[in-house]
């Protein structure tokens, strides 16, 4: 049985509404909806302020219904912080902080159906995502998120000690395979220039939050390599009990997207999964990804 302690997701009368927006919790442990703002008028000090409040409570903020450019899609994302250019996804031509995920018949899903925290393989992990729904199939296609604070309060307070002080082997692994495809010499070439550029990071394994102070369980299926110092079997068999943690239903928060639908996470105590459920159809994605700090 999963015990799950309440967290902020009760919100008061007074907390719902900042700035003339309203923000309606969602998930029992994360996850609240932002009403009464519009993305293409201009984000003041105060409201910018009041959803960086909301999404250290909430960890996952979603806005219906927002029509933005992609412009505004950016000047969004920069009020939050440094916003960073993915190194192996594609983005738009013309803005290459976009990053777009464009799922169809001749381009089947990578990765993002395995649970992770976006982009763990760097030594500065982002802070947080803004992902906006471009096209969505009639049904599937839906994203899940899981609390990692959650998932790691649930465990015994002897694991959580002996958690506490392990570091992680991180690599940007699943994106290895981008280069399947290429002759021999060149694979060999472009992995070396990736593994210099982005060399294995080692993260703790139990992260505290910068700004909550939060304990966060800092591990994820998509780019963990191994626990450091461990032997190769003590790791893998380590790993494999972690990695089942964000797929508990009680730590997780679920969005159905609609066109225009964006949702803003904070990387750092979450992890995420998008539902492969609607190959071959079309489910294309934009996101502005925002710069983090090396995890503590
Ligand atoms: C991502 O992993 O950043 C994308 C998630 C999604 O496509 O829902």
């Amino acid at each position: 049985m999963i015990q799950t302690v309440q967290s902020g997701n009760q919100l008061s009368a007074r907390d719902r509404r900042a700035n003339d927006m309203e923000i309606v919790p969602l998930g029992a442990m994360l996850g609240a909806e932002i009403r009464g703002l519009d993305l293409t008028d201009k984000i003041d000090q105060g409201q910018s302020e009041a959803l960086n409040a909301a999404l250290m409570a909430q960890k996952v903020l979603v806005f219906r219904d927002q029509d933005i450019t992609s412009d505004q899609h950016l000047a969004f994302g920069r009020m939050f912080g440094e916003v960073t250019i993915h190194p192996f996804v594609p983005h738009l031509p013309e803005m290459p902080e976009m990053l777009v995920l464009d799922n169809h018949q001749d381009n089947p899903v990578l990765s993002t159906d395995m649970w992770h925290s976006d982009e763990t393989f760097r030594e500065e992990p982002p802070m947080g995502s803004i992902l906006r729904c471009r096209e969505m199939p009639p049904v599937g296609g839906d994203t899940m998120w899981a609390d990692m604070t959650a998932a790691l309060g649930g465990l015994s307070d002897k694991m959580q000690g002996f958690l506490s002080g392990l570091e992680a082997i991180h690599d940007f692994k699943p994106f290895r395979r981008r280069f399947a495809g290429l002759p021999v010499k060149e694979r060999h070439e472009k992995l070396a220039e990736f593994e210099e550029r982005y060399p294995n990071p080692v993260h703790p394994v139990v992260t505290t939050h910068p700004v909550t102070g939060d304990k966060v369980l800092f591990i994820n299926e998509q780019f963990t390599l191994a626990i450091k110092d461990m032997r190769e079997d003590e790791s893998r068999t380590l790993l494999d009990f972690l990695f089942t943690l964000p797929r508990i239903p009680e730590y997780q928060f679920r969005l159905s997207w609609e066109k225009n639908t964006i949702a803003f996470w904070d990387n750092r105590p979450t992890q995420h999964y998008a539902a492969n459920d609607y190959f071959p159809q079309r489910r294309t994605m934009h996101r502005i990804t925002i710069k983090g700090v090396r995890p503590n």
